[in-house]
């Protein structure tokens, strides 16, 4: 029988020491939907393929395929055919392999995918329709089946039931593969109101009680909106594809808050900033992971002139740059930060920063790459569900007249085919298409130039579906 190490190599091409992870991965995953080394187990009333405890090898990759969300598909797999996480790290590595980092290596994935979708408010609903439609196509084309659970949440959710965040939430997304979010908020739900009708809180609510304290968002320029980069020409032509990795679930937004009266300076409020090194370890894993999947540099952003939080921050990142030293570390102050990226945004690959400054960056980078409207994101944690929504908002201003722009949902499409479900190929056909479709010179509203006749939210939606 065949070792681990030479059905790999033979599926790859290469010996191993000379792959990528990435190569790895792919080749592990036709591995194990050949099935051929792979068995088949009811889990949660699913069917989820698995590599048999044989097959987990310690050292064989880094972190990656903890990174990418499979750790807690294994650890069900493993827990179903009787056996625990402490079995796979007993598996002596293979000395051939070299030194790959921590490795516990497991690859699954699921036969049916069900997808929550909160549609929200303002162009929400639109522009979740038109992902839910490009979902459909990509299913009819790869064969798969999805379910869709359609759940109010923000705004809707108050009108409906007096609350943004309705009791049960958490467990219906609980029991999905992922969750797609249109957006939330509006003037109607303003920040007048009690918290439990505002949109907002429902939207910290379900990242909180997801535990999706990694939000990666992306901004790249996209081939065919090179002219649509307010920067320089010469800035543009040099690229931009950077990654931003925010800190969700920590930091001021959670912190406590407070407003009293005091004696002689009228009303005071106070909003706390708090991160525990193990926080701050858990989202700098994830960006040096991240990073080793791209250009292998991180830029990690604080404020360490001025606050503890962020001196902790960078003390405990430069820890994780030691250990990661395959991958180029620097310190970058907020305030620099925000300069660098109108100044020169190609010098960044990954940037991983704390809750608040990647809120303001993470708009900043947006705009760099022409809209707003053509960003994703993906929001995850260490067990699934993941949340996929544009960074866009609700833009109530233009809701129900067909004008918004479907692409940022869309694309949040592809991330949830890329880090849920772990399928590569599905993710790069919704890219393609968008891309085909954009450098067709089809354009909605928000990203047409001046004597370009644009297309609605639904015309886009079905453009795009037809390029699958
Ligand atoms: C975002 C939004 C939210 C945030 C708001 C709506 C609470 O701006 O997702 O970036 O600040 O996180
Ligand atoms: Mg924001």
């Amino acid at each position: 029988m065949q070792t681990m190490t030479e059905t790999l190599q033979k599926l790859i091409g290469k010996p191993l020491v000379e792959s990528t992870d990435q190569e790895i991965y792919l080749a592990l995953l036709d591995l194990v939907r050949s099935k051929s080394a792979a068995q088949v187990r009811p889990v949660n009333g699913r069917k989820l393929y698995y590599i048999s405890a044989e097959f987990l090898i310690g050292k064989l990759l880094s972190n990656n395929l903890i990174n990418l969300g499979l750790y807690d598909d294994v650890r069900d797999a493993l827990a179903a055919a009787g056996k625990s996480l402490s079995d796979i790290e007993e598996v002596e590595p293979e000395p051939s392999l070299g030194n790959g980092g921590l490795g516990r290596l497991a690859a699954c994935f699921l036969d049916s995918l069900a997808t929550l979708n909160l549609p929200g408010d303002g162009i929400g609903p639109e522009v979740v329709n038109e992902a839910v439609g490009v979902m459909e196509a990509v299913g009819k084309k790869f064969g798969h089946t999805f379910e869709f659970v359609d759940v109010l949440l923000g705004g809707c959710a108050t009108d409906a039931v007096g609350k943004s965040y309705p009791d049960g939430t958490t467990e219906k997304c609980k029991a999905c593969d992922a969750v797609l979010l249109g957006a939330v908020g509006g003037p109607k739900w303003g920040s007048d109101k009690p918290a439990e009708q505002r949109p907002e809180t429902a939207l910290l609510a379900i990242r909180k009680d997801l535990g999706l304290y990694a939000n990666l968002r992306p901004a790249a320029l996209r081939p065919a909106m090179a002219d649509a980069c307010p920067l320089k020409k010469e800035t543009a032509e040099k690229g931009i594809d950077l990654m931003m990795v925010r800190e969700l679930t920590g930091g001021i937004y959670f912190g406590k808050r407070d407003k009293y009266q005091t004696e002689d300076r009228g009303l005071e409020a106070t909003d706390l900033m708090a991160y525990s090194e193990k926080e701050i370890e858990r989202i700098g894993r994830r960006a040096f992971e991240l990073a080793r999947l791209r250009r292998k540099k991180v830029s990690s952003v604080d404020k360490a002139n001025v606050l503890e939080t962020s001196r902790l921050w960078r003390s405990v990142m430069h820890r994780l740059a030691k250990e990661y030293s395959d991958v180029q570390y620097e310190d970058v102050l907020v305030d620099n930060c925000a300069m660098q990226l109108v100044r020169d945004p190609g010098q960044f690959d990954v940037v991983v920063t704390e809750n608040m400054f990647g809120d303001i960056l993470s708009d900043e980078a947006s705009m760099v790459t022409g809209s707003i409207g053509l960003l994703p994101s993906a929001s995850i944690g260490d067990t699934a569900p993941g949340l996929y929504e544009p960074i866009h908002g609700s833009a109530p201003d233009i809701a129900g007249q067909d004008k918004a722009n479907p692409i940022a949902t869309i694309l949040s499409v592809a991330m949830m085919f890329r880090y849920s479900f772990h399928r590569a190929e599905e993710a790069n056909a919704i890219e393609a298409a968008v891309d085909a479709v954009l450098a067709e010179g089809w354009r909605t509203p928000d990203i047409a130039e001046p004597g370009v006749t644009p297309i609605g939210t639904k015309e886009m939606g079905r453009l795009i579906r037809e390029h699958i």
